[in-house]
């Protein structure tokens, strides 16, 4: 199938700006590809693109003062000679002006940085309808992607929308069907979503054709291809991603599918028995739960350093992993659950963005035939929408994420049974509040963490207590690499403070956590 659907190319310069640009491609049902600006116009000719967009941009070493593209970073100019249509964002816009020979301004000496600072708001006007324009109405609000805007044009452009100030902030080869846009995808997704679709389908004539119907049976017989007769095997965590590839593993391969699913203790409230009871008791998977809490726990005392914690917990996991894994002597495969991101993040030429921490690592040398990784091509809201084909429950599909090492990561100092049941408990009320006032799929991510804090309070009988501070955490944030502080409800904070100090003994105090990220980070 993926030889048949019709694909675009996302050339990458560096950054999140690319996951927006590959969001709104997949929502008009096309498939894109990410590749590092080291691919060829001959590589791309080959595999047949049928538009490419150039968006991100690098580090400001990579950068000339004026927001071009230093010399030294790989862009074959040949790509603009192919017969295929190109849309650059912001600084690919730049990088795209530069090699057509236009010109970029720097305003004052405002210099390196300046990409970082605070995006103004603009009233873009359009000055020449396009196709590429069409549904945006004569104007609309916009942001500058930086102050080194676009100050000429080459001939062969014509500018298409201007700001005050900017006069190409839009600006296209017509015949060439090469767009430069001045704009951050970031900030601008609506209009950024619209001149997508006008670019794929209008100008493009890409088709549409990238459906997850048609993955799912794709996926299926290909499955059941590659393993025949033979047995593969499975880490089932509980996530959405391991979680999709158990159920699409099922409906593939039945019986021959063994899933193992490793209870570390680090699990939620009720949540090891939830998860048996979805994969095991309803779709009748053939799954092991390995109760390995106490061997975890062993591993982690008298362990603090939270790094230190999260290696004990990885190696672990491996060791728990490969034994099962030797215990079932007929399995040839081992099925993960990559998914396309991971596929980026582990490096696509670009700069590494975030390091890879789930406990999943798996070892390849256990002796399997082959590592079968049906999620590869797909993207997190794909991953969701699979797995509501293959009907899994929306609460599944639609989790937060939770860390490999799980609560381990939100139990400050020292990993001991009391405290981490303490966690639970305290979690559970905290979920289940929201959850009931209603902010469940409104908040990025919301959990509850026991700090390594004690205080003194009082009992419900007035006694004194010195006892475990618990810190909730609520953030927004939909990429997960910047996050804002949610602003709950002071009452129901304060509601949610009096049941855990009340209902949880091991517990006095109760603590919001009002840090942004960054500077800090999501998890504790
Ligand atoms: P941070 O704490 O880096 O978290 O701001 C960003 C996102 O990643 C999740 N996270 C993890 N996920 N294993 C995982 O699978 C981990 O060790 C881990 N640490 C953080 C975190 O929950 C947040 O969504």
């Amino acid at each position: 199938m993926l030889n048949q659907v019709e694909k675009v190319l996302i050339i990458d310069f560096g950054g999140p700006e690319k996951t927006i640009v590959a969001r709104e491609i997949r929502e008009s049902h096309v498939f894109s590809e990410v590749k590092s600006p080291t691919i060829t116009a001959a590589e791309i000719r080959q595999t047949g693109y049928k538009a490419v967009f150039l968006c991100g941009r690098p580090t400001l070493e990579g950068m000339t003062k004026s927001g071009g593209v230093r010399p030294g970073i790989p862009f074959d100019k040949e790509i603009f000679a192919l017969d295929i249509p190109i849309l650059a964002f912001s600084f690919a816009a730049r990088v795209m002006m530069q090699l057509k020979r236009g010109q970029v301004a720097i305003p004052g000496d405002n210099e390196d940085g300046a990409w970082d600072a605070e995006s103004e708001e603009l009233k873009v006007e359009i000055v020449k309808e396009d196709k590429l324009l069409a549904g945006l109405g004569q104007s609309f609000v916009a942001h500058s992607s930086s102050p080194y805007f676009i100050k000429s044009i080459p001939a062969e452009m014509t500018g298409l929308a201007r700001a005050e100030n900017m006069p190409y902030l839009i600006s296209g080869d017509l015949s060439r069907h090469h767009y430069a846009l001045d704009l951050q995808a970031k900030l601008d997704q609506q209009v950024v979503r619209q001149i997508i679709q006008n670019f794929l389908g209008p100008i493009a004539g890409v088709k549409a054709d990238w459906r997850m119907e048609d993955y799912l049976e794709f996926a299926l017989k290909d499955l059941r291809e590659r393993c025949g007769d033979k047995h593969a095997l499975l880490a089932l965590s509980g996530g959405v991603d391991s979680s999709v590839v158990a159920a699409l593993a099922h409906r593939a391969l039945g019986d021959k599918l063994h899933a193992v699913f490793v209870d570390h203790g680090f699990m939620r409230l009720n949540e090891p028995q939830w998860i048996e009871e979805i994969f095991r008791k309803e779709r009748g998977l053939n799954l092991k739960r390995v109760d390995a809490e106490e061997r975890f726990l062993g591993k982690l005392a008298g362990v603090t350093d939270p790094e230190q914690k999260r290696k004990i917990i990885g190696e672990e996991f491996i060791r728990v992993f490969e034994e099962e894994a030797r215990a079932l002597d007929n399995v040839d495969f081992l099925l993960q659950g990559t998914i396309y991101p991971d596929v980026i993040e582990s490096g696509i030429g670009a700069k590494k963005v975030k390091s890879h921490h789930n406990v999943g690592g798996l070892p390849e040398d256990i002796g399997f035939e082959a590592v079968l990784e049906p999620l590869r091509p797909l993207y997190k809201e794909e991953v969701r929408e699979l797995g509501r084909l293959l009907g899994l429950p929306e609460d599944l599909v639609n989790r937060q994420p939770f860390p490999g090492p799980g609560l381990a990561v939100r139990c400050l100092g020292e990993c001991r049974k009391e405290k981490l049941d303490l966690l639970r408990e305290a979690d559970h009320i905290y979920r289940e509040e929201l959850e009931k006032a209603g902010f469940k799929g409104k908040i990025g991510q919301y959990f509850a963490v026991i700090t390594e804090a004690k205080s003194v309070g009082t009992t419900q009988g007035g006694e004194r207590r010195y006892a475990d501070t618990i810190a909730l955490r609520a953030v927004e944030t939909t990429d997960f690499m910047t996050a804002k502080v949610s602003r709950l409800p002071w009452d129901l904070l304060e509601h949610i403070a009096t049941r855990i100090i009340t209902e949880l003994e091991g517990v006095s105090r109760v603590v919001y956590d009002i840090s942004p990220k960054p500077p800090a980070t999501i998890e504790w």
